[in-house]
């Protein structure tokens, strides 16, 4: 694998701004949400808002990716293709956008609730907003690698879920996906230790039922081979001298994210 670039101070300072941009957008993208929405009319908002801002969409065109975002709903892992589908109420869609800001890339997800979701649907969703917050919790220079998907694993699978190998968090900066690869399970202490200057996303998908993910035939689409629902979070970290800081992180709660 490449070497893990450590970023300066100069360098940490244009992430802050591609990493702000994407979460803006975000923010931005959950007030639209609605039952009877296309998830096409999600794509031309984030593809229009992210070009107001001097921006650049970083999946059009990425591998052939088609769209400007990725809308992955309910058995939909990720990479769900925004297109003629209609939200429903208790749906569960995860938005993910990725951002290229003066030739830097900032990348954030969050899954958001269409009207009101089953019980059950709560239950996944909250608990892999969780996992993402343990994950991010242990990260610091005193950490090692795998600790962040040990973090990950032990919440997941404490509450009956599983998670997705398939998919796995990545170094980010000039490039979309850089090493190292950030797994969402592993065994606490194994791994190459965190060093301040790292910028890595922690990203995991979890799942109702089993782990294994299917391709469609559109050649991107990830669903559960079960069938059953599926939720990711999505934030691009900075290693600190004493811990991280969240560079995606949101000015306020998002809008739609929870239903009390
Ligand atoms: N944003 C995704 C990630 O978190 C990658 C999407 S690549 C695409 O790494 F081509 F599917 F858009
Ligand atoms: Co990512
Ligand atoms: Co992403």
């Amino acid at each position: 694998m490449a070497n893990i670039t450590l970023k300066s101070p100069a360098d940490i300072e244009k992430m802050r701004a591609a990493c702000r941009l994407a979460a803006q957008t975000l923010e931005e993208t959950a007030k639209i949400l609605r039952v009877g929405m296309t998830t096409e009319e999600i794509n031309t908002f984030v593809h229009e808002y992210t070009l107001a801002h001097h921006a650049t969409p970083a999946t059009l065109g990425y591998r052939g990716y088609p769209k400007s975002v990725c809308t992955s709903v309910n058995e939909v892992i990720c990479h769900g293709i925004p297109g003629k589908q209609v939200l429903q109420d208790g749906d569960i869609i995860n938005i993910d956008i990725t951002s290229i800001l003066d030739g830097w890339y900032g990348d954030v997800s969050a899954t958001f609730y269409i009207g009101t979701p089953s019980p059950a649907a709560k239950n996944l969703v909250e608990t892999t907003r969780e996992c993402l917050q343990r994950g991010i919790d242990v990260v610091s220079p005193k950490a090692r690698l795998e600790d962040i998907g040990a973090a990950i694993q032990a919440h997941a699978e404490g509450r009956g879920f599983s998670v997705v190998r398939e998919f796995v968090g990545h170094g980010i900066g000039r490039n979309f996906h850089e090493a190292p690869q950030v797994l969402h399970v592993g065994r606490k202490g194994r791994g190459i230790r965190l060093l301040p200057g790292m910028i890595f996303t922690i990203e995991p998908m979890i799942n109702q039922g089993m782990w294994q993910a299917r391709i469609l035939d559109d050649d991107w689409t990830a669903v559960t081979a079960d069938g059953k629902l599926s939720a990711q979070f999505e934030h691009t970290i900075l290693v600190t001298d004493t811990g991280c800081e969240v560079l995606t992180a949101f000015a306020a709660p998002l809008a739609n994210s929870e239903i009390f």
